[in-house]
């Protein structure tokens, strides 16, 4: 079975991919500098999958520490999620994203040059489509950045195809995700930002847990069904699963393909909160605030290339978005906060 490195592998996303991937009989190694992740995700992974995963402490932007990452775990491919990823504070520092995502990337791809490894997995966002022409969104939509985060995200789609079209990568997937929520079933891991939540779903569950007041809800005035804004959530299981089979076409086939990963369906703000009241109980105060400046009244996919491309659909529903998540901010609530 080929083994495959994953880059912010103790990641939210990472380390559900790591699950599924171990489960369907992959070798996995992780390398994540855990900027954004706690150091027990590896033994928690060995408690569901039973499998010991080797780690490599390492930055991307370390090329030395890269190259000897390949040497030592000879792998297959990559899958690439490691990045920075709050919008707000792109704004704010632009030239550490410009280092974190970019720079970090040339020198992961430097590396994997040097090791001989030809096939990537790249972790894109449906940011790099900015204010859409229309809902459902197709990979074919205008790609109109509005802030530096999506910026790099589509400078590294740029790098990622330039090098399969000079046959510098063998292979690659560029993957655009929409709203990723929810855990795994388990409850052992899940979103675990550190500091003030910049996603719906991880400030939602700590409004739950009573952690924080009220939630915010940015603007009640955008042209949808009941005003708040409209996004596309999908359960990151649903997502882990996607990678698999795009891994499995990069794997197999040379040349790029790039394809939104979403339900297809856009629930609102509004529609979020009811459907967590009501999958897990838990009354949620929230109170409208202005809309944030560069948000999108609707965002959505049409999902409809990646079912062709890789014979993948979503199939988890937002009740079990709300319920995965709140059984995994409940078990984080007892660890963090007592019993
Ligand atoms: N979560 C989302 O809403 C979302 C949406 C679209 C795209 N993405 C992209 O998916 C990928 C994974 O996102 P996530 O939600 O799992 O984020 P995350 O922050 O949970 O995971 C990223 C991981 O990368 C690590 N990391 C960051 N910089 C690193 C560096 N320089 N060297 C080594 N490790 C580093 C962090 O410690 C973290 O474990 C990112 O590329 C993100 O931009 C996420």
């Amino acid at each position: 079975m080929a083994r495959i490195l994953l880059t912010g592998g103790a990641g939210f996303i990472g380390s559900h991919t790591a699950v599924v991937l171990l489960e369907r009989g992959y070798d996995v190694v992780l390398l994540d500098d855990f900027s954004n992740a706690a150091r027990d995700v590896p033994a928690r992974l060995q408690r569901i999958t039973g499998v010991g995963v080797p780690l490599i402490e390492a930055d991307i932007r370390d090329e030395a520490a890269m190259a000897a990452a390949l040497a030592a775990f000879p792998v297959d491919a990559v899958i690439h999620f490691a990045a920075k990823k709050a919008v707000a504070e792109s704004e704010a520092d632009p030239l550490l994203y410009y280092d974190s995502n970019i720079v970090g990337t040339v020198r992961l791809l430097a590396a994997m040059r040097r090791a001989g490894v030809g096939r990537i997995v790249f972790s894109s966002s449906a940011t790099v489509y900015g204010e859409p022409d229309e809902c459902p969104i197709d990979e074919q939509a205008a790609l109109r950045v509005t802030n530096v985060y999506g910026r790099t995200k589509l400078v590294m789609e740029g790098m990622i195809t330039d090098l399969v079209r000079t046959r510098t990568l063998k292979a690659a997937a560029v993957l655009r995700y929409f709203n990723p929520v929810g855990a795994h079933p388990s409850g052992l891991i899940g979103e675990d930002p550190t500091g003030v939540p910049a996603n719906l779903m991880p400030y939602l569950c700590q409004v739950a847990e009573g952690k924080r007041p009220y939630l915010n809800v940015f603007g009640d005035d955008y042209p949808t069904h009941d005003g708040s804004g409209v996004r596309d959530f999908i359960h990151v299981m649903d997502l882990a699963e996607a990678h698999e089979a795009a891994l499995r076409r990069v794997l197999g086939t040379d040349g790029d393909f790039t394809v939104n990963l979403g339900t297809g369906t856009g629930y609102s703000v509004l529609d979020m909160i009811g459907a967590f009241e009501g999958a897990t109980g838990v009354k949620v105060p929230y109170k409208i605030a202005p809309r944030r400046p560069g948000d999108v009244a609707a965002c959505y996919a049409d999902p409809a290339r990646a079912a062709t491309l890789l014979g993948w659909r979503a199939t988890r529903g937002i009740e079990d978005m709300c319920r995965d998540a709140w059984r995994w901010q409940s078990k984080i609530a007892l660890t963090n906060h007592g019993p």
